[in-house]
């Protein structure tokens, strides 16, 4: 658990529709923003949201629509956290979903989902209930620059 009290939040409640993928994504950087971030930077965050929210949608409801939540929240010291949760089917075994190339989707899957997260991301936290639901807290720190605001 966190000590440190957050500064700003906001949480988006969506239905898992793959719609809600791009508006995801666009929300995440639209809050990330505020953090004065580069383009990089903003790359990096809509690219790890939209596999965290894609697996909600694909993998978390893979027959009925559910709900997706995506909370995004600012840290004192330039620190972005979003933390996307479903209560979908729940993921059995985490450390073996993290390794690179597995997947239990169709062909079209790439198996590298959560690869790319901890590439772009400075932390990936998975918590998986199995038939509950699945948190992934993902934290990036974003470089402060001259003019930019705490
Ligand atoms: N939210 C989730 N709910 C249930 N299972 C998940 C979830 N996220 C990931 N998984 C499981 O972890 C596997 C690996 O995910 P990922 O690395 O994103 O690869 P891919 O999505 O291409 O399969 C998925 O195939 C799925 O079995
Ligand atoms: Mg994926």
């Amino acid at each position: 658990m966190r000590t440190i009290k957050y500064t700003n939040q906001v949480s988006l409640v969506f239905p898992s529709r793959s719609a809600n993928e791009a508006f995801a994504r666009s929300a995440a950087a639209a809050f990330a923003a505020q953090l004065d971030p580069t383009l990089d930077e903003l790359g990096d965050v809509k690219t790890a949201v939209s596999e965290a929210v894609t697996n909600a949608i694909v993998h978390a409801y893979p027959d009925i629509i559910g709900k997706v939540e995506l909370k995004l929240r600012i840290y004192p010291g330039n620190e972005l956290e979003l933390i996307i949760r479903d209560w979908g089917v729940g993921i059995p075994d985490i450390d073996q979903a993290r390794t690179p190339l597995y997947t239990t989707g169709s062909e079209e899957r790439s198996g590298m989902g959560f690869t790319i997260m901890e590439s772009f991301m400075d932390s990936v936290k998975v918590k998986s209930v199995a038939g509950k639901g699945t948190t992934v807290t993902l934290r990036k720190r974003f470089a402060l620059r001259a003019g930019g605001k705490v």
